[in-house]
């Protein structure tokens, strides 16, 4: 298997609470900043269009939003929960190959590239995608720059950053989140601009236990695949979880994800 292929396996991801539970208010302010009614979107790597669903509401009936993703069982359950919103449309489709040119107001993808093995790739691909004068907006993660208070138990910590290796072992950039600015000039973008957009959780909000409870998810699915590949004991993955999931109850204050959004101009 190639490390392109390895990638795109170790990516495949189940509908889940925390994706679903995502609003383009509240897991995408930047973009939420920049569209206005009328506009055209294409948001990729959409899942099952949580966030995306909430462009629609924004752009209205005078604009036009695509949501795509290349899981069909996303986008599914995308078209189904959607399917009375004006001027949505899911496609099934991969990043690595729009079938767009110079088409859209604003071209995003959030959570995705951190992803890919080839990122850049995808990014000509969203700025091919873009018209002239519109703009590419990325969010994503430096993984490495997680924090929780306390310190997550051992087990989960030899999880955690066996996750992390296993990730960057197919190519995917743990720290991708810092390398935006540099991939949007490359790929010929301008103004680009570089907001904050971390997200942080603690014990007193009412979505906290949504927002930790992602580790012991990734634990689980993304640790059975590790486990599958030999990658991880089972032993070993199971302790982590079970310990993550005793912390969550007994002692987690909070938790803090370093996530960044990219912005940038075709010319
Ligand atoms: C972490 S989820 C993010 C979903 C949503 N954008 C959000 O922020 O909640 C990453 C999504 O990217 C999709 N994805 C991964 N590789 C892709 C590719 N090559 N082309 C299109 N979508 C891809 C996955 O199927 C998944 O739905």
């Amino acid at each position: 298997m190639t490390m392109f292929e390895t990638a795109k396996n170790r990516a495949k991801l189940k509908s889940s609470g925390v994706i679903d539970s995502r609003t383009l208010e509240n897991s995408h302010k930047r973009l939420r900043e920049i569209i206005r009614p009328g506009m055209t979107i294409l948001d990729v790597g959409c899942g099952t269009g949580a966030i995306t669903s909430g462009i629609a509401k924004v752009v209205g009936v005078e604009g036009k939003v695509v949501g795509m993703d290349n899981n069909p069982e996303l986008i599914a359950k995308a078209r189904e929960k959607y399917k009375d919103t004006p001027g949505l449309t899911f496609l099934e489709g991969d990043i690595y190959n729009l079938p767009f040119y110079n088409e859209f107001d604003v071209v995003t993808s959030a959570r995705v590239l951190q992803w890919l093995a080839q990122p850049q790739e995808a990014l000509k691909n969203m700025v091919k995608a873009t018209k002239l004068g519109g703009k590419v907006i990325v969010l994503d993660y430096n993984h490495v720059k997680i924090k929780w208070e306390p310190e997550v138990p051992k087990s989960m910590k030899y999880f955690y950053d066996a996750f992390l290796r296993w990730r960057s072992e197919s190519g995917m950039d743990n720290t991708i989140a810092d390398k935006l600015s540099g991939m949007f000039k490359a790929v010929g973008l301008e103004e680009v601009k570089i907001t904050a957009q971390h997200e942080e959780s603690m014990r007193q909000d009412k979505d906290f236990q949504t927002h930790i409870a992602i580790w012991a998810g990734v634990a689980s699915v993304k640790g059975a695949q590790m486990v599958s590949e030999g990658f991880i004991e089972e032993k070993q993955r199971e302790v982590a979880e079970c310990d993550y999931k005793k912390w969550i109850e007994e002692e987690a204050k909070r938790q803090f994800m370093y996530l960044l959004a990219a912005e940038g101009v075709k010319v």
